[in-house]
């Protein structure tokens, strides 16, 4: 396969998978209570595209500050779309969505396309940012799983996450994770707790976050509550409810 600057985002990841370790993977998900790394999974000419988009995304970046919950800065699914078609490629991989399927054991589908996380940019850039503990709990009908795909760390800032919280049989294992470029963490969101310690002077670490669900169905009301909790914690009104599109 050319591993070259005409190749789709879809042989690429083909390739990838290729040297990925599929029944390895599953066998952590289960064991781990949903909860997956897999190191050096993107392709190299992925992420070289990622990195040459960021910088077009970077005037875009939202921030926001919630006292004892957030600080930092991000960009809605519209926006990143726009300006970034490499890193929604990648969400709407076929290939990408057939292995996540497999690793996770269920019929996952991207997450509708008014839902301004299903593939997004987290940007810490400044002191202090940071994400408090919680759950990525779905608003939806069923279940949802966060997918976060490194992008670029040039910080001391990690990725905290406590499994099997929500098993009472289980001793909690606590984790301090360093996501590298081109790493892919996927986890069920309502059993992984997690959070982000604070950047230090200096620093800068960037994210891609991505969405799957087993059904887009959300009664009107979890959509009221969780489109108001996008517009003050994540993307802003415009960003949620207007045209978050670059100009
Ligand atoms: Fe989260």
């Amino acid at each position: 396969m050319p591993a070259t600057a005409t190749a789709t985002i879809d042989e690429l990841i083909s390739d990838s998978l290729k040297r990925t370790d599929e029944a390895n993977l599953r066998r952590k998900y289960s064991g781990q209570d949903e909860f997956v790394i897999v190191d050096e999974f993107m392709p190299q000419e992925v992420l070289s595209r990622w990195q040459t988009e960021l910088e077009t995304l970077k005037p875009y970046i939202h921030r926001n500050y919630l006292p004892g919950h957030k600080k930092g800065g991000s960009i809605a699914y519209e926006t990143v779309n726009a300006l970034a078609p490499s890193i929604t490629g990648f969400y709407h991989s076929a290939p990408l969505l057939g292995f996540l399927r497999r690793v996770v054991g269920a019929e996952i589908n991207e997450c509708p396309s008014n839902d301004p996380h299903r593939c997004a940019l987290y940007a810490y850039t400044e002191e202090g940012d940071h994400m408090g503990w919680h759950y990525d709990t779905s608003y939806y009908k069923d279940r949802r799983w966060t997918v976060l795909v490194g992008l670029k760390d040039e910080s001391s800032s990690r990725l905290l996450c406590r499994l099997h919280t929500r098993d009472p049989d289980r001793d909690v294992v606590q984790l301090e994770l360093q996501i590298k470029p081109g790493m892919l963490v996927i986890f069920n969101g309502d059993k992984v707790y997690h959070a982000v310690a604070p950047l230090q002077k200096g620093e800068s670490r960037y994210i891609v976050s991505m969405q799957y669900v087993t059904t887009g169905e959300m009664n009107p009301f979890m959509r009221f509550v969780s489109n108001m909790k996008d517009a003050v914690a994540y993307f802003g009104i415009r960003g949620v409810f207007g045209k978050g599109k670059a100009p």
